[in-house]
């Protein structure tokens, strides 16, 4: 299906889905991330693509769901809709790495999708937010829950509670994102980044996303014991054997993915 809202390029085995609204400063309209679900979706699906990134343009990553459509909504409305419920637990499902590749705005909504990535890397013009209780409101698609765990509690209730927004260095200085990078060089950074992870095994790369995010619901002894296990299962793969022999005989790995 072609895509309206979004454009997706697949190269290298590397899909880039640019969020592409821009007079809207790229708000997060139903259209939009029901797109951005549905290519990331076939993004997974496809045996070619081995890392995803997606991103906004100069202005913005995105500027946060669209006001102007939320603005009519009511109760019954968006209950009764799942308002964002199955297209962020679509993006969730996602066993491929993710990286938010982001410069400018990313507020509400779009610090959001942001933070559903694995990683985020930032421009040097960056500026996070969730400034949602400015519209009467609060975050609904994970915001209070994940910037939470990054950033902790005194930053995240101040930035949910004053609105303000954080600048690429305090996000980097916070834990929000991986790296700042200069704005001219963003899509370079991310497609290294990603270059690089395409290289490696994607049995391994899946088990890694698995294992951090469990990070965030399990107590330490609970998560060690599925590390272990993880870790453990992953010497029944070809690309373990193969890994390790490349190591010792000073050659580069060839993974197979299987
Ligand atoms: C709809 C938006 C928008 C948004 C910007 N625009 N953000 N439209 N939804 N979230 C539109 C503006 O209306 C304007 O359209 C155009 O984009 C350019 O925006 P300006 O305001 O003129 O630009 P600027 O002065 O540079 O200010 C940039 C800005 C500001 C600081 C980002 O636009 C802003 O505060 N936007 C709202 C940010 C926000 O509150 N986000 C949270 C949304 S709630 P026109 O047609 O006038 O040119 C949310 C909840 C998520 O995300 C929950 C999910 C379940």
């Amino acid at each position: 299906m072609a895509f309206e809202t979004i454009v997706v390029e697949i190269s290298d085995h590397i899909a880039v889905l640019r969020l592409n609204r821009p007079k809207q400063l790229n708000a997060l309209s139903q259209q939009l991330l029901g797109e951005l679900a549905q290519a990331v979706g076939e993004a997974d699906a496809n045996d070619k693509v081995r890392c995803i990134v997606i991103t906004g343009n100069e202005k913005a990553f995105a500027a946060g769901a669209d006001i102007s459509e939320m603005a009519e909504q009511s109760f019954a409305d968006v209950y009764t809709k799942n308002f964002f419920v199955d297209e962020a637990a679509a993006i969730n499902r996602c066993r491929k790495p993710i990286i938010a590749a982001v410069a400018g705005y990313a507020l509400g909504g779009g610090c959001e999708l942001a933070m559903m990535c694995d990683f985020i890397i930032a421009a040097d013009t960056a500026k996070f937010g969730q400034p949602e209780i400015n519209l009467g409101v609060m975050a609904g698609m994970g915001g209070s829950q994940r910037l939470t765990r990054l950033v902790g509690k005194s930053k995240s209730m101040d930035m949910h509670l004053t609105g303000r927004f954080m600048d690429a260095e305090e996000a980097e200085r916070s834990g929000l994102v991986s790296r700042v990078v200069p704005a001219k060089k963003l899509m370079d950074e991310t497609m290294a980044a990603a270059d690089k992870i395409t290289e490696k095994s994607m049995i391994a790369a899946s088990a890694i996303k698995e294992a951090v995010d469990q990070a965030e619901e399990m107590s330490l002894s609970q998560g060690l014991i599925f590390e272990r296990r993880l870790f453990h299962s992953l010497f029944a793969t070809e690309d373990q054997s193969e890994g390790m022999a490349a190591f010792v005989e000073k050659r580069e790995a060839q993974f197979r993915d299987k």
